[in-house]
C-alpha cells in the first residue's frame, strides 16, 4: 500500500510503523555497576576517557553493548575491552584497509560500521560483545580534541547516557591553563536543580576540577532522565586570562602552542554583503527564520559598518546596486527589503556571488575588513550549476581579498560543494539546522565575524618548524587563532614568536623570545605533540578538500601518516575493533559531517536520516523523519513512546525532501493501524530501521529519540468527507472532548449531536438525536433510550428491535439502529475496536433542503489538484496546503483504512469548529 502511494508522489519512499510499548530494557540480563567519564584539558586540549564496567547477570553467555556519545570534533584515538583478564585494543588503520574487512563482514550479514552522526554536535560509538555466563566486561572509549574559543568561551561537552541507572556513576573533568583560569561555569542539560549537589566545582586560579558523582535514585528522576537513567550534557564552558596581547604561549617536549586572542583592540569598520537564497524550497519556516535573523543582524551593524543585501533565485536581486552605511535611514529601508523577501524559483548561486564579490571589490575601502555571507539551502539549479566552474570563478572574482562564509540551511544541502567553496576563500562553511532555533544559529554566526579586530594575520615563528596554518585573513574578537608547530633543536638558543597584523588604522606587531633550554612549564607536557598533531591533521583535511590530482595523494599521505601515528580515527582512517576469538571484528569510521548512512540496500539510496529534528517539543508539527528511496524502500519503525495502545490513529508524518529546488511534501503512512501522528500527546518518538535492514546497515542508521511535550496537545480524531470526482476524500481533525452538532434540518425539526470523549482515540460516547419538538432517542456505548416526553424506554444494544411510529422508523440489528424520518435516513453503528468501545454514525441519506448544517451535513467536496512543488488542493477556488494522511473509515463495517488528503478542517467544512459545536447534546 505503501508503495503506491509514493510511486503516486513520485517520492522516496517512506515507511514508518509505530510501535506502542514502554521503553525496553530496565529488567536486562546485564548491568552496567561503574560508568566512569574522565576528562582533562590542557591548552584547551581535551583527553576523555569513558570506561563502562558491566556484569552479564544470567548463567549463560550473552551479547553486551557500549554506546557512547561524543563530540563530532573530536578524534576517537583509543578503544579497548577487557573481558577475563583479557584485553583487545582497538588498532587504527586506513580507511580502505579496514574497510575491506568491513565489506566482508557485511556480506556476511554480520555488524560492521558502529560510529554514526547524531544531531549537530554528536556522533555515536556503538558496540557489542559476548561475555561468558556470569562474567564482566570493560569497556574503554578515548576521544580528543582541541576546544575552539567561540564568542570568548570554551565548552567542554560531555554527554552521558549510560541507558541505565548506575551504582558507580562519576564525571571527573580536570582543567589546567597555565595563564589561569578565567570564568568557569558549569551548563547543559544535566546541570539542572535536581542534581545540583551531584556536581561539585573546586579552582585555584590555574587548575580546576569538576566532578559530578549523581546517586542511582537521582539518575532516573532529574529532568531530562528516565528508567534508562541519565541522558544529557555536562558543558563545562570557561575562558582563560590574556595577560599579554600576544597571548599564551607555551611549549614542551619539543613542541610548541601559541594561543592568540587579543581583545583589547579597536573594532575594524566592515562591509558585509550578505546573499540570501530565497529559491523555493526556501518556503515556509527557513524563509521565515532567515528573515527574523537578518533583521536582527541588521539591528546589530555598527554606524561604521558598511553593508548589502542580495536575494537571489533564479534571478539576482540586491537590495542597493551598492554598499550603503549602516545608518538608521538605510536600516530601516534594508529591514522593510528583509521583510518582504518571499521565496520563489530555482537557485543561481554562481551570479549571486559573483554579484556580491562586485558589490565588495568595487568598494574595498582602506582600514575596513570586508566580509561575504551566503546563506543557501540547496544546489545550483540554474545559470552556471557545474560546480568545479563555480569554485573557479568565484576563486578568481574574490581572489582571496575577503573571505567567504557559506552556511548551508538544512539537510539537503550539498554541504561539501559549499565548504569547499568557503575553504578556498579563507572562510568556513557552517551548516544551519533546520530547527525552531535556526534564526538563532545564523545570529550566533554572525556575531562569531561580527567584530573584526585585525586583518591580514601573519604568524611567525623563529625556530618553529612543521607549523600549522600561520596567515590569517581576519581575525575576530572572541575567536582565537591558535598555531602550534615543533622546535627546531639546531642549537638556536632563543624561540621568538611574532605576530604581524593590520589593526584598524596601523600595522601592529607583538613579539616573544623565550629561551629554548628552559621549558616555560616545569611539567612535561606530551599533550603539546597531540594538539599539534590533531590541529595539524584538521588543516590537513580542510586542505585536502581543495585540492585534487597528485597533491590531493600528497596531502591524504601525509594525514594518513599522522593518524597512524596518533592512533586518530579521522575520515582518512578507521578503528577496527577486535574481538574475542570467533567473534567478528567491527570497523569504526569517522562519519562526515552531514553525512547520510553509507549503508546501501540492494537497489536504494539512503537520504538524509539524521534529519528530524524538527518535532521536537513542537507537537503539531510535522518533523522530517528521514527517508529511505527510492520508492518504497526499506521500511522504519517508529517508536512512539506515549501513544495509548490500540490507537487506530492515522499516520502523519511528513516528509520534506528537497532536492534541488524541487521540494516534495507529503504525509506517509505507514502501515495501517499503526500510525504515528505528530498531534498526539507523544512523549518520545523512537525511529529506527527494522531489524534486516539494521543488519545490513548496522549502527550507521541512528536511533533517533525525540522527547516531546505531554499537555499541549489534545488527541484528535479524524474525519473523512468524501470527493466527488476524484480518488481520493479528504479528511481532518478534530479534537476530543467535544460536543459536536452532526446534522440539523431546520425544515423537519430534526437535529443530531455528538460527544467526543475525552478518552483517547475512538468515536462518540454519546449521540441524541431529536426529532419533534420534545422526543429525543440517546444512544450511548450500553444502549439505547428512547424519550417521548415523560416516558424513556432503554434497550440495549444486542436487541434486535422493529419499530414504526409517529412517521420515524427505527430499525435495530446487529448492533446498528437505522433511522429513517422524513428525507433523512441515518445509521448508528456499536464499534469494539482495539478496546475501544465507541459509536460513529453514518448518514445514507440527506435531508433535503438548503439551510441544513453540522459537520454531516457538507455534501461530497469538490476539489482539484495543484500541479507545484507542494501538494496543494484547490477548494472553493482558494488553494490549501495538504498531505497525504490516512484514517480508518468507519462508515463501514470492515473499517478498511484508507488514504486521505489531510486538509485543514476550515477549508474541508468551510468553516470554523466553533460554528460545529454545541453547548448541550
Ligand atoms: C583521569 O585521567 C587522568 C589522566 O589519565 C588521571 O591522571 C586521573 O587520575 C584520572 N582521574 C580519575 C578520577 O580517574
Ligand atoms: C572584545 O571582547 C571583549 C571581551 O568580551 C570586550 O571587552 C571588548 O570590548 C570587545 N572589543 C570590541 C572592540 O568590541
Ligand atoms: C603568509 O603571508 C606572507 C605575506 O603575505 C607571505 O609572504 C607568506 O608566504 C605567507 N605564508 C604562507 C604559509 O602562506
Ligand atoms: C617535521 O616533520 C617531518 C615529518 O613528520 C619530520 O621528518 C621532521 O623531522 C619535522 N621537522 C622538525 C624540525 O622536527
Ligand atoms: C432556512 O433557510 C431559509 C432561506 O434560505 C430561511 O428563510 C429559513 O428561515 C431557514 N429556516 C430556518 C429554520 O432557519
Ligand atoms: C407513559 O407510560 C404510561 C404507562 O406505560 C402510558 O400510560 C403513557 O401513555 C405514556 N406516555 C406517553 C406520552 O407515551
Amino acid at each position: 500500500m505503501m508503495e503506491g502511494v509514493a510511486v503516486r508522489v513520485g517520492l522516496l519512499g517512506l515507511l514508518l510503523a509505530y510501535v506502542t510499548s514502554a521503553p525496553t530494557n530496565v529488567n536486562r540480563d546485564w548491568d552496567i555497576y561503574s560508568f566512569h567519564i574522565n576528562s582533562t584539558v590542557t591548552s584547551r586540549y581535551a583527553t576523555t576517557v569513558i570506561t563502562s564496567r558491566v556484569a552479564n547477570r544470567i548463567d549463560q553467555s550473552q551479547e553486551i553493548e557500549f554506546h557512547v556519545r561524543i563530540p563530532k570534533n573530536a578524534f576517537i584515538s583509543k578503544f579497548r575491552m577487557t573481558i577475563e583478564g583479557k584485553t583487545y585494543d582497538g588498532v587504527v588503520k586506513q580507511k580502505e584497509e579496514a574497510q575491506q574487512q568491513y565489506t566482508q563482514a557485511v556480506s556476511r550479514g554480520q555488524s560492521a560500521g558502529i560510529v554514526s552522526s547524531v544531531g549537530r554536535t554528536l556522533e555515536e560509538f556503538k558496540t557489542s560483545v559476548t561475555v561468558a555466563a556470569l562474567s564482566k566486561v570493560t569497556f574503554e572509549l578515548t576521544y580528543e580534541e582541541l576546544l575552539k574559543r567561540r564568542l570568548g568561551k570554551y565548552e567542554l561537552l560531555i554527554h552521558a547516557r549510560p541507558m541505565q541507572a548506575v551504582a558507580d556513576f562519576k564525571i571527573d573533568v580536570y582543567i589546567n591553563e597555565h595563564p589561569g583560569i578565567n570564568i568557569l561555569e558549569i551548563k547543559g542539560g544535566l546541570s539542572t536543580k535536581e542534581l545540583a549537589n551531584a556536581i561539585s566545582k573546586t579552582q585555584t586560579s590555574t587548575e580546576a576540577w569538576v566532578h559530578f558523582y549523581p546517586s542511582k535514585e537521582q539518575q532516573s528522576q532529574c529532568d531530562s532522565c528516565g528508567e534508562e537513567g541519565l541522558n544529557g550534557d555536562l558543558v563545562i564552558v570557561y575562558d582563560v586570562h590574556r595577560k599579554k596581547s600576544i597571548g599564551d604561549l607555551k611549549k614542551s617536549d619539543g613542541y610548541f602552542v601559541h594561543h592568540f586572542a587579543p581583545s583589547d583592540l579597536p573594532r575594524i569598520p566592515k562591509n558585509v554583503v550578505f546573499v540570501i537564497d530565497r529559491s523555493g524550497s526556501m518556503s515556509g519556516r527557513k524563509i521565515e527564520q532567515t528573515r527574523e535573523a537578518l533583521l536582527k543582524i541588521l539591528e546589530d551593524l555598527a554606524e561604521d559598518d558598511h553593508f548589502g543585501l542580495i536575494t537571489f533565485d533564479s534571478s539576482v536581486s540586491p537590495w542597493k546596486k551598492e554598499l550603503l552605511p549602516a545608518n538608521q535611514k538605510n536600516l530601516e529601508a534594508a529591514k522593510i527589503f528583509v521583510q518582504n523577501i518571499r521565496d520563489r524559483g530555482a537557485t543561481d548561486i554562481n551570479a549571486a556571488v559573483l554579484r556580491g564579490t562586485d558589490m565588495l571589490n568595487r568598494h574595498l575601502r582602506e582600514g575596513t575588513a570586508s566580509l561575504l555571507i551566503l546563506l543557501t539551502d540547496g544546489d545550483p539549479t540554474t545559470g552556471e550549476t557545474n560546480l568545479e566552474t563555480i569554485h573557479k570563478n568565484i576563486k578568481e572574482a574574490i581572489n582571496k581579498k575577503f573571505p567567504l562564509y557559506c552556511l548551508g540551511f538544512g539537510m539537503d544541502v550539498n554541504f561539501e560543494f559549499l565548504e569547499k567553496m568557503a575553504l578556498e576563500n579563507n572562510g568556513v562553511g557552517r551548516r544551519i539546522y533546520e530547527d525552531s532555533d535556526a534564526a538563532l544559529q545564523l545570529q550566533g554566526f554572525y556575531e562569531e565575524v561580527a567584530t573584526p579586530l585585525l586583518t591580514d594575520v601573519q604568524m611567525v615563528y623563529l625556530g618553529g618548524a612543521n607549523l600549522t596554518q600561520t596567515n590569517f585573513s581576519q581575525y575576530y574578537n572572541g575567536s582565537e587563532i591558535v598555531v602550534a608547530g615543533q622546535i627546531t633543536d639546531n642549537n638556536i638558543e632563543e624561540f621568538t614568536a611574532e605576530v604581524i597584523a593590520i589593526s584598524k588604522s596601523n600595522k601592529v606587531t607583538y613579539s616573544e623570545t623565550i629561551p629554548t633550554e628552559k621549558p616555560i612549564t616545569a611539567r612535561s607536557d606530551s599533550n603539546l605533540q597531540r594538539l599539534w598533531a590533531y590541529l595539524t591533521v584538521k588543516q590537513l583535511l580542510d586542505k585536502e578538500v581543495q585540492l585534487s590530482g597528485n597533491e590531493k595523494e600528497t596531502v591524504k599521505k601525509e594525514i594518513l601518516d599522522l593518524c597512524l601515528k596518533y592512533g586518530f580515527v579521522t575520515p582518512l582512517t578507521s578503528m577496527v575493533v577486535t574481538k574475542p576469538q570467533g567473534e567478528e571484528s567491527q570497523v569504526a569510521h569517522k562519519p562526515k559531517e552531514g553525512e547520510t548512512p553509507t549503508g546501501t540496500f540492494p537497489g536504494h539510496r539512503l537520504y538524509n536520516i539524521p534529519a528530524y529534528p524538527s518535532i521536537s517539543g513542537q507537537p503539531g508539527i510535522p518533523g522530517v523523519y528521514g527517508v529511505l528511496g527510492p520508492m518504497g524502500g526499506p521500511h522504519f519503525q517508529v517508536q512512539a513512546i506515549g501513544v495509548p495502545q490500540g490507537s487506530r490513529r492515522a499516520g502523519r508524518i511528513r516528509s520534506n525532501v528537497a532536492r534541488g529546488d524541487k521540494q516534495i511534501r507529503g504525509q506517509y503512512l505507514l502501515q495501517e493501524d499503526f500510525l504515528l501522528d505528530a498531534n498526539l500527546p507523544t512523549r518520545s518518538i523512537q525511529i529506527k530501521p527494522p531489524k534486516d535492514i539494521q543488519q545490513l546497515l548496522d549502527g550507521n542508521l541512528p536511533t533517533h529519540s525525540t522527547k516531546m511535550t505531554t499537555t499541549t496537545v489534545s488527541p484528535l480524531i479524524r474525519f473523512l468527507l468524501p470527493a466527488e470526482g476524484q480518488a481520493l476524500p479528504l479528511c481532518y481533525d478534530i479534537p476530543v472532548g467535544l460536543s459536536l452538532r452532526l446534522l440539523k434540518d431546520p425544515n423537519n425539526d430534526f437535529s443530531m449531536n455528538g460527544h467526543l470523549e475525552k478518552s483517547d482515540d475512538a468515536g462518540y460516547q454519546k449521540i441524541v438525536i431529536h426529532y419533534r419538538s420534545d422526543q429525543h432517542i440517546d444512544f450511548d456505548t450500553t444502549g439505547i433510550t428512547f424519550n417521548n416526553g415523560q416516558n424513556a424506554t432503554y434497550f440495549p444494544w444486542s436487541l434486535n428491535i422493529n419499530i414504526e411510529k409517529d412517521s420515524v422508523s427505527l430499525i435495530l440489528r446487529d448492533k446498528e439502529m437505522d433511522i429513517t424520518t422524513g428525507s433523512t435516513r441515518v445509521i448508528i453503528m456499536l464499534y469494539e475496536r482495539d478496546g475501544n468501545v465507541f459509536l460513529w454514525p453514518v448518514l445514507r441519506e440527506r435531508p433535503k433542503g438548503d439551510n441544513i448544517t453540522g459537520i454531516m451535513a457538507r455534501p461530497p467536496v469538490v476539489y482539484e489538484e495543484v500541479q507545484g512543488t507542494t501538494i496543494k488542493l484547490k477548494i472553493q477556488d482558494k488553494e490549501v496546503d495538504v498531505s497525504r494522511a490516512s484514517t480508518v473509515d468507519l462508515s463501514v463495517r470492515s473499517a478498511p483504512t484508507v488514504t486521505c488528503w489531510l486538509t485543514p478542517l476550515q477549508s474541508a467544512l468551510q468553516g470554523e469548529l466553533a460554528d460545529f459545536t454545541v453547548s448541550q447534546l
